[in-house]
């Protein structure tokens, strides 16, 4: 059975940009695969987090995680800081890493951009993002289209290890969803829905009310045209709106783009359509927020398989660059 992995930050809430362009798939690959997915809150060191905040945000992403349909009995879910190897294997192949490749990713440009003060865990975070998907053997790594480039950065340390110490990685493939691989802010349709907490009312959040949905459809930035097209350079308010629409409903936005010449209806239809796909995530999530003892119970059963499986190469790897383990 061919293996995936995929990771999310807790730098925030879950929103349906994350949803539409990865999450959405994950319970789909636990029949046919053997499927592994984490809490990524060690990347979310990179930048500095409230640790009150970012502990409460680690459980409730985990909690969002099952809320989506990914069952524990069948994937593997856990906490990235419960399993040591992933910090461990990070260093190994940071030491065969240049300092140029990590240079050259847009997101460590794109985020430490303007700072005063950058860290070295977002310089080296890639290392680490390689690391939480070699130690796993995976064939695949499911992920949104902002990943691709780290990605290929794993793919390029993992052959690079093989080479030099013998064949002791999968190199694994990224899987980018085609539909929707970046849904836009609402608020600023230029830039990509990130993380709730910095755009309240650009972002949907994945248990957002349906009329907390509808409000913040309804005040989306459009443009001051009146015609619904699709054409994501000239009218991308209108065209992320479309492309909502269209990936809740399966249908293709240019052909969407056709049925509307209001964008009153447009964006009413959008919000119900949403609001209905988000609907038994929100109520998994009630359910999950009345028995928490379930997340810890997965989480604990979780954080053990995968010990058990990134261990094994750990070792392999240490073994493989001489040093003891
Ligand atoms: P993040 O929430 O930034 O940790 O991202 C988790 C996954 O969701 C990654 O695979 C991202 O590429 C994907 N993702 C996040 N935001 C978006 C977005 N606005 N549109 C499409 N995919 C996204
Ligand atoms: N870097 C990913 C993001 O920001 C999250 C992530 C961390 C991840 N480790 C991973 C995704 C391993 C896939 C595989 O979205």
């Amino acid at each position: 059975m061919a293996r995936i992995i995929s990771g999310v930050q807790p730098t925030g809430t879950l929103n349906i940009g994350g949803y539409l362009g990865a999450f959405r798939h994950w319970p789909t690959y636990q029949d046919e695969h053997e499927a592994y997915f984490f809490v990524a809150d060690l990347h979310a060191l990179t930048v500095r987090q409230d640790p009150v905040v970012l502990a409460g945000r680690t459980r409730d992403v985990a909690a969002s995680l099952l809320a989506i349909g990914i069952d524990p009995t069948r994937a593997t879910v856990f906490l990235q800081s419960e399993v040591a190897a992933h910090t461990r294997l990070a260093w190994l192949l940071q030491c065969s890493a240049s300092i140029g490749e990590m240079q050259r990713m847009t997101q460590f440009k794109d985020k430490s951009a303007g700072k005063d003060m950058v860290s070295l865990g977002l310089l080296t975070y890639p290392a680490l993002m390689a690391a939480d998907v070699l130690l796993y053997q995976a064939d695949a790594v499911p992920v949104g289209d902002d990943q691709r480039q780290h990605l290929e950065l794993t793919r390029d340390l993992a052959i690079r290890f093989n080479n030099r110490y013998g064949e002791t990685f999968v190199v694994p493939e990224a899987q980018i969803s085609p539909v929707a691989g970046r849904i836009m802010d609402l608020q600023d349709p230029t830039k990509k829905m990130s993380k709730s907490n910095d755009s309240p009312m650009g972002a949907i959040d994945l248990t957002d009310e349906p009329e907390v949905i509808r409000r913040k459809i309804s005040r989306a930035v459009t443009d001051s045209e009146a015609e619904v097209a699709y054409d994501p350079a000239r009218k991308p308010g209108v065209s992320n709106l479309l492309e909502l629409l269209a990936a809740a409903t399966g249908q293709n936005p240019s052909q969407l783009a056709g049925q509307y010449d209001r964008y009153g209806t447009l964006k009413s239809d959008t919000a119900e359509a949403i609001s209905e796909l988000l609907r038994p995530v929100r109520e998994r999530y009630g359910e999950l927020c009345k028995d928490p003892g379930q997340i810890d119970a997965a989480l604990a059963t979780g954080a053990q398989r995968a010990r058990e499986i990134a261990e094994d190469t750990y070792r392999r790897a240490a073994r493989a660059m001489g040093v003891s383990c």
